[in-house]
């Protein structure tokens, strides 16, 4: 049996009864056949959710789209997961929700710490969907409206930048 400690992140006591309850549940044997596996439970919900920045051209420093790199960062991967440091929202949603705010549900949360406590299995690799590919320097965006060259700027190695320039009052940014 595996113990699951949520508390010191989950403000809401009902979600966190809810998550201990359903992985208790799910790692307890009673589905045993609906273990979660990689080709049809968790590259979908990577590719969904975390492959945007973790592939090789992204901004996340290792890729998650194959199996093979995946199981290497298991154990971290189980602990940004569980404690919701990814994918990356410093948002509360317990206070206010955003438009396309980029977040795992409690479900989602559960399968990726039954695989991984299960052995991560790999399933039936036919079933898996096609790995996603990502241009380098590749926009995430749909449609680009503008684009602006920026002088040569080096980042320390220990920061992560995001520059906002200056723009006339008419122009708005909504989305970068
Ligand atoms: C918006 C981009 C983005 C998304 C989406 C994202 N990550 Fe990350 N992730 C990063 C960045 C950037 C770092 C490096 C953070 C740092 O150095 O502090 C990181 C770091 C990590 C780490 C290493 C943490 C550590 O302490 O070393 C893991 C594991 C991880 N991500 C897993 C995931 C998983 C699993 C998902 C999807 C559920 C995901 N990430 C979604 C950008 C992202």
């Amino acid at each position: 049996m595996h113990f699951l400690f949520l508390s010191r992140t989950f403000e809401s006591t009902t979600m966190k009864k809810e998550i201990l309850f359903c992985y208790l549940f799910l790692v307890g044997g009673f589905l045993k056949a609906q273990i979660p596996d990689w080709s049809t439970s968790i590259a979908p919900l990577f590719y969904a959710n975390c492959t945007s920045c973790h592939n090789p051209n992204g901004i996340g420093h290792f890729s998650l789209l194959t199996y093979n790199n995946a199981i290497l960062y298991a154990p971290t991967i189980r602990n940004v997961v569980e404690f919701r440091k990814m994918p990356p929202w410093p948002a509360n949603p317990e206070y206010r929700h955003f438009k396309d705010e980029a977040l795992l549900d409690s479900l989602e949360i559960i399968a990726i710490l039954a695989w991984i406590d299960n052995g991560l299995p790999l399933g039936d690799t036919s079933l898996a969907p096609p790995i996603p590919s990502y241009a380098i320097g590749g926009s995430l965006l749909d449609t680009i409206h503008h684009t602006i060259q920026i002088p040569p700027y080096t980042i320390p190695t220990n920061a992560r930048c995001i520059i906002i320039l200056r723009f006339t009052p008419d122009f708005k940014i909504q989305f970068m």
